[in-house]
């Protein structure tokens, strides 16, 4: 890898520098944030290394910026083919073309500095959900807790995840105390055709009992369980 980077910066190939990075943070936290974390994205994926440790490293050993760019757009179109089910496992073709060097330029722009995203790149990948609310906790997560929507679909959140069951279906029926339960631990009952060990058994922890009461009450109501009224 230290190769590829020494590469790429010698002959200013890879990403171009007016890459979109609005663009490539929402297609990083649509994409990649399932399984890394980056902290000036909000993800907490742990499935692949964090890209803040791997990353301020580079720097520190004195890449530029361009060249970090340059190196996770390799990674981005050429993860080492391995069976899915091998620890080390990054799917091919997440993102590809410009949208692939928009996701490595964000990636160099936010291990390359500290402190939080601001303007935009604030908004870029949150929803429109108020902050604190069920909406925005299953959407954007907290700072503890992993948002929902990086592994699952949900029409009323926007997200399309497909790492875990599209909750448009599961949740059908449901009562808020199933809810809570397929929340606070995930793998006592495993949906089909699903593994257990992926979607965070801790959210007990991570959140508040204030946030998980608005978390299932969000997904009761738009589910249809929650008795609120609704009507059909
Ligand atoms: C399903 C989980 C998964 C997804 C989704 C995923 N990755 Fe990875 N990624 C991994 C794993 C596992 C590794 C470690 C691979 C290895 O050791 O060869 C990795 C390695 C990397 C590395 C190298 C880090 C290092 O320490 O050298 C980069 C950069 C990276 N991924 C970026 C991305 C980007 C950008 C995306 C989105 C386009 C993405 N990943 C999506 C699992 C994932
Ligand atoms: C890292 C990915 C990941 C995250 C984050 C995640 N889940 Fe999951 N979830 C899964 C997977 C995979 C399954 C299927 C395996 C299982 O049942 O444990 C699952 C199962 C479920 C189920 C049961 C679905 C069924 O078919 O019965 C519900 C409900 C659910 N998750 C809701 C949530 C909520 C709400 C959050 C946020 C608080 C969340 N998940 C966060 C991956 C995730």
């Amino acid at each position: 890898m230290v190769a590829a980077a020494l590469v790429l910066g010698a002959c200013g190939g890879g990403v171009s520098q007016d890459a979109d990075l609005v663009a490539g943070k929402e297609a990083f936290i649509e994409r990649c944030g399932s399984c890394h974390v980056l902290e000036r994205a909000g993800t907490q994926g742990k499935a692949g290394p964090s890209l803040d440790a791997a990353f301020s490293r580079s720097l520190i050993d004195g890449f530029n910026r361009q060249g970090v760019a340059g190196v996770v757009l390799e990674q981005i179109l050429n993860p080492a083919r391995l069976p899915p089910d091998h620890p080390a496992y990054m799917p091919p073709d997440l993102v590809t073309g410009q949208m692939a060097e928009n996701v490595a330029a964000y990636v160099a722009y936010a291990t390359s500095r500290p402190g939080e995203d601001e303007g935009l790149l604030a908004e870029a990948g949150q929803s429109d959900f108020p902050p604190g609310s069920g909406g925005a906790i299953f959407a954007d997560g907290t700072q503890q807790a992993q948002a929902c929507g990086q592994c699952h679909t949900l029409s009323e959140a926007g997200t399309q995840a497909t790492i875990g069951p599209s909750l448009d279906e599961a949740l059908q029926g449901e009562s808020p105390e199933e809810i809570r339960q397929d929340i606070v631990k995930p793998d006592a009952e495993i949906a089909q055709g699903f593994s257990a060990g992926v979607m965070p058994s801790n959210y007990e922890q991570t959140l508040s009992e204030e946030e998980l009461n608005r978390l299932v009450e969000f997904l009761a109501e738009v589910s249809g369980g929650g008795g609120g009224g609704q009507g059909g």
